[in-house]
């Protein structure tokens, strides 16, 4: 019978029973037992260990684990795996593809485009100083949203934009071609997808080539009066540049769930920045029951010899 070690930061229990319902023939073990990290990682039955879901682990977490066929991050980024982790060579990462990503997701972004695009967040401001001030309403077709990264999430939160008759653009890596979507790829076309955007919304894998990427020269792309969403990375933005941006006015306003540190640290000026609309990281969830059914899926798939659904590319880093 093949073992899991889990481990995760939270809904624990939750994962284990969501876990236990699907694959009965797992016997789950939780790393770590009780709350004391002993350093290094020692496991009592390496060799049992055939799978492991894991958020943040220790570098060293894999360590003399043998037997083991798949890693799967309990996140759609791989990022918090860290460039230190040591990897057991030929053992798949699998990134979480699954229906509490895609909702949650689509819930924030819509939000969020809602806020800016029905301009709750000058009715918000209005409300702190007693002003009663109609503006008119606009029309969705005129609202062009521009979404960096057409993947899974991407794709999800586009459909639902479109849905409600915004103006939807795309850009990613490779070629798309998606329904009411136009579509840019590669740094090429960049600028020509950034220079007509209203609202830019960051759904991107943090990379080496997307570190950074929404920085000074970024937001000069971007029209003046424009607005950005980061559901992503908080490593995609550099702060001071975001910063500069608003606080000249070319940025009206930005939506945060992410940051270069997390938690935002209390002396951080974004908190406290007027044109900023921070959550702590929330934007979508992996939930544990739609999860497990997938994590399912993909156990059974690779005990029948077949590849995983969604291995992660490590040398392309998503
Ligand atoms: P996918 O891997 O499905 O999609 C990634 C997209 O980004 C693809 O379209 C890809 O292009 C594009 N991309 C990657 N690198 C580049 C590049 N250098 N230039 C242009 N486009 C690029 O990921 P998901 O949609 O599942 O998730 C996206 C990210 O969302 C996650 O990596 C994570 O960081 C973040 N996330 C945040 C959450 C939150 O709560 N804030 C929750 C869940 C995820 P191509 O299609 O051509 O390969
Ligand atoms: C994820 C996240 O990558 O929650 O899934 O950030």
């Amino acid at each position: 019978m093949a073992a899991l070690l889990l481990r995760t930061e939270s809904n624990t229990d939750r994962w284990v029973a969501a876990l236990g319902q699907v694959l009965p023939e797992l016997d789950i073990r939780v790393w770590p037992i009780g709350s004391e990290i002993r350093e290094p990682v020692q496991h009592e039955h390496p060799d049992e260990i055939e799978y492991a879901l894991v958020w943040k682990p220790p570098t060293d977490l894999f360590n003399g684990l043998r037997k083991l066929k798949a890693i799967f991050s309990v996140g759609a980024g791989i990022d918090h795996l860290g460039n230190d982790l040591v990897l057991p060579a030929g053992v798949p990462v699998v990134r979480m593809v699954e229906d509490s990503l895609e909702v949650g997701m689509s819930e924030y972004v819509v939000f969020q485009v809602l806020r800016f695009h029905r301009q709750f967040h000058v009715f918000e401001q209005q409300q702190r100083q007693c002003q009663w001030h109609v503006l008119p309403q606009k029309n969705p077709a005129d609202c062009r949203i521009g979404l960096l990264g057409l993947g899974v999430l991407g794709n999800a939160v586009a459909s639902n934009l479109v849905a409600m008759g915004f103006d939807v653009r795309g850009w990613s890596r490779t070629e798309k071609n998606i329904d009411s979507v136009r579509c840019y790829a590669g740094m090429e076309a960049l600028q020509d997808f950034l220079g007509d955007l209203d609202i830019a919304v960051c759904l991107l894998p943090l990379t080496d080539q997307t570190r950074g990427l929404i920085d000074a020269e970024f937001f000069k792309m971007l029209p003046a009066g424009s607005f950005l969403i980061n559901a992503a990375r908080g490593g995609h933005v550099v702060e001071s540049d975001l910063l500069n941006a608003l606080d000249c006015g070319h940025l009206e306003a930005a939506a945060l769930d992410v940051f270069e540190r997390e938690p935002l640290p209390e002396q951080s000026t974004l908190w406290r920045h007027p044109k900023v609309f921070i959550t702590p990281h929330c934007a979508a969830q992996t939930g544990p029951e739609s999860a497990a059914l997938k994590i399912a899926e993909e156990v059974h798939r690779i005990e029948n010899g077949q590849q995983p659904l969604h291995a992660v590319d490590l040398s392309r880093g998503y």
